[in-house]
């Protein structure tokens, strides 16, 4: 594993399956059953140019959760680009002030470009439609856990992607880090204009996995084990696709009708969220909230404990966590959301 984490190309099986088990050893600071301090004196600098709840606060609050303290800012209006910095600039500017960078920038390439210029380990926290590589760890970390629970295997899987495969960066990466396990079965859906990148579908298949593409979710789907569901991706489209895009229609919606008709008890619902719950939106339907197989509360706890387990690997301090650990002393609720389950 490189020294950053930009892409998901810089990791092997190996490498992942590692991140796997440093994650699964956070999980009692990520539930807040035990502290630790083994990155005391230690500062994040984390960078947002695009619009985030879940990343910028995750990996803000599991830098803190190893011992760390964070410092931020968002938005291009209150950083110096906006008096026409360069990244090389601010790269090296933030690299005198904190031990580690997350940066989250509209433009493909561009957190490669800051990262260029820095020894401070920058990860990449989503650049415009390339990639987005701590979510499909994280994503890949929640598969993982939810087999474990319902006692299935990776090898023969079969996951479904829909939606924006275009444009969403999470199953651009997410797809890559899949080829590297055993052979699956990939389905792809998405509306016509928003498929995946061919060069990706190529990828995966050279790898032995068995990838098919539909434009409707109304098809017979065999033994579906996950359905990951993504949003359309409007800030993304061109003025004249965004003139002839009349909206995701209502054949791809993920919602109770379809589990009840398409899926077993034991496929699990993903999605990186945020999803778009406006009216005529069409993204997974709040109708499956409060059904277990919806994960996708499940998936956004775990976004925790697999950002630790990158930071605990990158500044090396992943063999010191055990040493550290001591129990909480605040008041912790036993069950996190009113409908979890
Ligand atoms: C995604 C992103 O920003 O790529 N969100 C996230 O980080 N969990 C997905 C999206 O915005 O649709």
């Amino acid at each position: 594993m490189s020294h950053h984490l930009l892409t998901v190309d810089s990791l092997n099986r190996e490498s992942v399956d590692y991140l796997l088990r440093v994650a699964a050893r956070m999980e009692p600071i990520a539930q807040r059953r035990q502290v630790t301090r083994v990155l005391e004196g230690a500062v994040l600098g984390n960078l947002f140019f695009e619009a985030s709840t879940r990343t910028r606060v995750s990996f803000n609050a599991a830098f803190c959760r190893l011992g760390g303290s964070v410092c931020d800012t968002t938005g291009f209006t209150f950083s110096s680009m906006a008096k026409g910095e360069s990244l090389y600039d601010t790269s090296r500017v933030m690299s005198g002030y904190c031990d580690a960078i997350v940066m989250r920038h509209p433009d493909q390439g561009s957190v490669a470009e800051f990262a260029a210029a820095t020894n401070v380990p920058v990860i990449n926290g989503g650049d415009g439609p390339g990639e987005h590589p701590s979510q499909a760890l994280l994503d890949l970390y929640t598969i993982d856990k939810e087999f474990q629970r319902l006692g299935k295997s990776l090898t023969g899987a079969h996951i479904l992607l829909t939606g924006d495969l275009k444009y969403g960066r999470t199953v651009h990466s997410l797809i890559k880090l899949l080829s590297l396990y055993d052979p699956l079965r990939i389905t792809l859906v998405s509306p016509p204009g928003l498929e995946m990148p061919s060069k990706l579908i190529d990828l995966v298949a050279s790898r032995g996995h068995r990838i098919e593409q539909c434009d409707s979710l109304a098809n017979d789907f065999a033994d579906l084990d996950v359905v990951y569901t993504t949003r359309i991706q409007k800030e993304r489209f061109t003025d004249e696709m965004n003139e002839s895009f009349q909206g995701l229609s209502d054949d791809f919606m993920v919602n109770r009708d379809f589990l009840d008709q398409r899926c077993s008890q034991s496929t699990i619902v993903m999605h990186p969220l945020p999803r778009d719950s406006r009216p005529g939106a069409n993204d997974l339907n709040v109708d499956l909230n409060g059904d277990p197989r919806l994960a996708i509360f499940r998936q956004t706890d775990n976004g925790i404990p697999m950002r630790m387990a990158i930071f605990a690997t990158l500044l090396k301090v992943d063999e010191l966590i055990e040493q550290e650990l001591r129990p909480v002393r605040w008041y912790v609720p036993t069950q996190t959301g009113t409908l979890d389950r």
